[in-house]
């Protein structure tokens, strides 16, 4: 008997396996978490056979749904041809992954270096910022989210997720434009993109005025699909320009296609970056990141670095099958088309549930923030919210700093069915948890 022919253990059972055997610090989204056995396009299964329809599709990974009848053959057919060198040997995947980012990504970019994960396609820009600036500190925003690393943790603008160690040096925060809770206490008709202007303050006041570079999301993911204001990023960029200071847009969750119009969101805003960072819906599941910048950036850093899996054949094969597959099956229309439908259908369903206090995002990265009134957060009802739609068949994700936004970032090629399943199911996890007609 191979490992795949193994019978699945009860969830019970693994659960108890689970709190033996891994650090308590692996957290899963649910008190009672399924045990997920198999993945086919949108669905999930679990140990008995049950389905889920994902709307999270592995924390915005699975871009092409799972188990991709194409992507799957480009993966085994690389794996069984030759898995590994390693980046100090030469090899063609590589290379035509690296070709294809330079035509998908906008402007000027063209070279790659190809990581594991996003951590550390963020660790590898700000190190090649820092070589070609031949200066030192960051700008990155609150309720940002970029990686697990002791440096991707300290330019994470989240409590949640950084550790009480002593933080990476030269990092600063600038206020995000998060529109609901305005750190300037303003509305849409008396906003003067106060919090693009935060970035000069932070420059003139926290820095030596010149920072390397500033690392930003177009939309804040893990942060609760904050999304700035249209003029946002052109705002910013003038402001990065003047002090001379390099841009890297972190795309882990809104490349390649998610955010409707564009490959790539920081396209949204109409702005170039210097860098774009890009992992999880690169690989539909198999671990890869990306950092892509400009010849002559990249022409500052003459060192060598070695990555043992960065850039490896097999995750660079699939990366660029599932590239190919956006862009064939036309997913990135899909995502702005499916986007659009199912916004309609959760404002509608917010006339009846006003705790779905904010509506936001673009393409398939959507949110809803779940609070009561004085916008105060509502995490016990959101964490309800999840965990029971999860118990009637549909995964949504939940973030947030506050714990308090249901992320809905599924896979690019869900249908108007999916989107419909969906929102039943959410109006059931919400008569539940908020009875209609209370407030
Ligand atoms: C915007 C963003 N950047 C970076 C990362 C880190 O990527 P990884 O978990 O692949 O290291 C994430 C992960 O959620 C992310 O959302």
């Amino acid at each position: 008997m191979n490992s795949t022919d193994k019978k699945p253990v009860s969830s019970e059972e693994l659960k108890k396996k689970r709190d033996k055997f891994l650090i308590p610090g692996i957290k899963h989204l649910y008190s009672n978490p399924p045990h997920f056995v198999k993945g086919k396009g949108q669905f999930l299964y679990d140990e008995k056979g049950k389905e889920y329809l994902d709307m999270f599709a592995g924390i915005v990974t699975v871009s092409v749904g799972h188990c991709h009848p194409k992507v799957t053959e480009a993966t085994i057919n690389q794996l069984k041809t030759l898995q590994h060198t390693s980046t100090i040997f030469m090899t063609q995947p590589m290379v035509d992954l690296a070709e294809k980012l330079a035509e998908i990504t906008p402007g000027n970019l063209s070279k790659s270096y190809i990581t594991n994960s996003g951590t550390e396609a963020n660790e590898g820009a700000i190190v090649m910022a820092r070589v070609a600036s031949g200066r030192h500190e960051v700008i990155a925003l609150e309720h940002s989210y970029h990686g697990q690393s002791h440096l991707a943790t300290t330019l994470t603008g989240n409590h949640n997720y950084r550790q009480p160690v002593t933080p990476a040096a030269g990092i600063f925060f600038a206020a995000n434009a998060y529109c609901y809770r305005c750190p300037f206490k303003k509305t849409p008709s008396n906003c003067n993109l106060e919090c693009a202007q935060d970035i000069e303050r932070v420059i003139q006041t926290q820095t030596s005025g010149k920072p390397a570079v500033m690392i930003a999301e177009p939309i804040q993911g893990v942060g609760g699909t904050i999304t700035p204001p249209d003029e946002y990023f052109g705002q910013v960029k003038k402001i990065l320009d003047k002090y001379g200071v390099l841009f890297i847009a972190d795309e882990v969750q809104t490349g390649f296609g998610r955010t409707g119009k564009h490959m790539f969101g920081i396209s949204n805003w109409g702005v170039e970056p210097d860098f774009i960072t890009m992992a999880k819906g690169l690989g539909n599941g198999l671990p890869i990141g990306a950092y892509i910048t400009t010849e002559n950036i990249a022409q500052a850093g003459q060192k060598a670095v070695i990555n043992t899996f960065g850039g490896n054949p097999v995750s660079s094969a699939t990366g660029l099958a599932v590239i190919e597959t956006i862009q064939e099956e036309k997913l990135m229309e899909n995502a702005k088309v499916i986007g659009d439908y199912f916004v309609e259908g959760l404002k509608d369903l917010a006339k009846t549930f006003p705790i779905m206090a904010d509506i936001r995002g673009k393409g398939l990265m959507l949110g809803v923030e779940i609070a009561a009134s004085e916008k105060t957060p509502m995490p016990d009802e959101t964490a309800r919210i999840v965990e029971i739609a999860k118990d009637n068949g549909v995964v949504l994700g939940k973030g947030g700093v506050y714990g308090n936004v249901i992320r809905i970032k599924p896979a690019l090629n869900i249908n108007k069915e999916n989107v419909d399943a969906c929102l039943k199911v959410m109006r059931k996890a919400l008569e539940t948890v908020v009875p209609v007609g209370v407030k």
